[in-house]
């Protein structure tokens, strides 16, 4: 293993889609079939390090301190058997994970782990760094996690069948905006129905799937004009429907998923009270019951006291846009 450095550190952050991918155009390669638009978060961040041992007979996984389960070791093992395709070493590795933010609060944290393992396990096994090549790999294990191997407002594209070198891209850095996001945690508990099962189902039995897929481009574009013009006014009804066609879809698979819970109703109510008052506000859900407030800086105290004030939220967190993978 001469010139491999057999260790590395790579801190990744959390994202949020504000024009959101739901669905594959295709399960193998586990490619979106709609594009998506979301921001790198900061301080959601997950830490991974990577540490390549001759003595392995398989790869290991800690997570937060404790031995990951055995479906989680299979995923991290995954995409190291893709990195040791590409350097032709067959070394096994320790793999540390820790995220630094609740895994519960509802933000995406496979996106996270999934971009710091890539970025980590390329490092340690001696490949140069290549973000595109990072993001494609990420991608493979969880399309999210593409986009949170860079910093900023990143655009993941819909994949075109067989297109394994997909990646997510930057479309603007995280100064472009102040743009902020408000999560309201209304539980602590695990998600039920994971977004993978979840758009499967929606593809397979939802009748508004096609027009998911044939609406979704345009949201997405209207999105991006919106976040170009840094208009809060302009982006969030966009934000908003975005979301809700994507739960739409889930909620008239079969079976239904509906992953809104009193709490949640209750939270965006009190969104729709702030906007009544001239508040630019608007809210954005994933494969989960917590809300996520998209505002400008200038009014995000006033949005996270709102939510922190709404009975059923136990309480908030508070990002902004952030930087991409961190290496060393
Ligand atoms: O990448 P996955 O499988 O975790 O799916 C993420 C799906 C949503 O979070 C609901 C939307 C998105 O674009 O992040």
């Amino acid at each position: 293993m001469t010139g491999v450095p057999g260790r590395a550190r790579c801190v990744a952050r959390a994202n949020i889609a504000l024009s959101k991918y739901w669905g594959k155009s295709d399960d193998r390669l586990n490619l979106p079939a709609v594009p998506s638009l979301s921001v790198t978060l900061e301080p959601m961040r997950t830490e991974t390090v990577v540490v390549l041992d001759d003595a392995l007979r398989g790869d290991t996984f800690e997570l937060d301190g404790a031995p990951a389960r055995d479906v989680e070791r299979a995923r991290v093992a995954r995409l190291l058997d893709g990195v040791r395709l590409e350097t032709g070493l067959s070394t096994f590795a320790h793999v540390t994970s820790r995220n630094h933010f609740p895994t519960a609060s509802g933000l995406a944290s496979s996106a996270s782990g999934f971009a710091a393992l890539a970025g980590a396990a390329r490092h340690a096994y001696g490949l140069p760094r290549d973000d595109a090549r990072t993001s494609a790999m990420a991608r493979r294990a969880s399309a999210s996690a593409a986009r949170s191997v860079y910093g900023g407002f990143v655009a993941l594209p819909a994949g075109h069948p067989g297109d394994d070198a997909l990646a997510a891209h930057v479309v603007h850095p995280p100064e472009h905006w102040d743009l902020r996001v408000v999560v309201a945690v209304v539980t602590e508990a695990r998600k039920d129905v994971g977004s993978r099962e979840g758009m499967g189902l929606s593809r397979e039995t939802s009748p508004y799937w096609d027009a998911w897929v044939a609406s979704a481009p345009r949201m997405y574009d209207a999105i991006a004009t919106a976040l170009r013009a840094k208009d809060i006014r302009a982006l969030g009804p966009h934000v908003e429907q975005s979301f809700t066609t994507m739960h739409a879809l889930a909620f008239t698979s079969s079976p239904s998923t509906m992953y809104f819970q009193p709490a949640s109703i209750a939270a965006l109510g009190a969104l729709r009270d702030l906007r009544a008052r001239g508040v630019p506000v608007w809210p954005t859900m994933d494969a989960g019951p917590h809300v996520k407030a998209v505002c400008h800086g200038d009014d995000a105290d006033q949005v996270e006291a709102a939510l922190a004030a709404t009975p059923g939220v136990l309480r908030t967190l508070h990002a902004r846009p952030g930087p991409g993978l961190e290496l060393d």
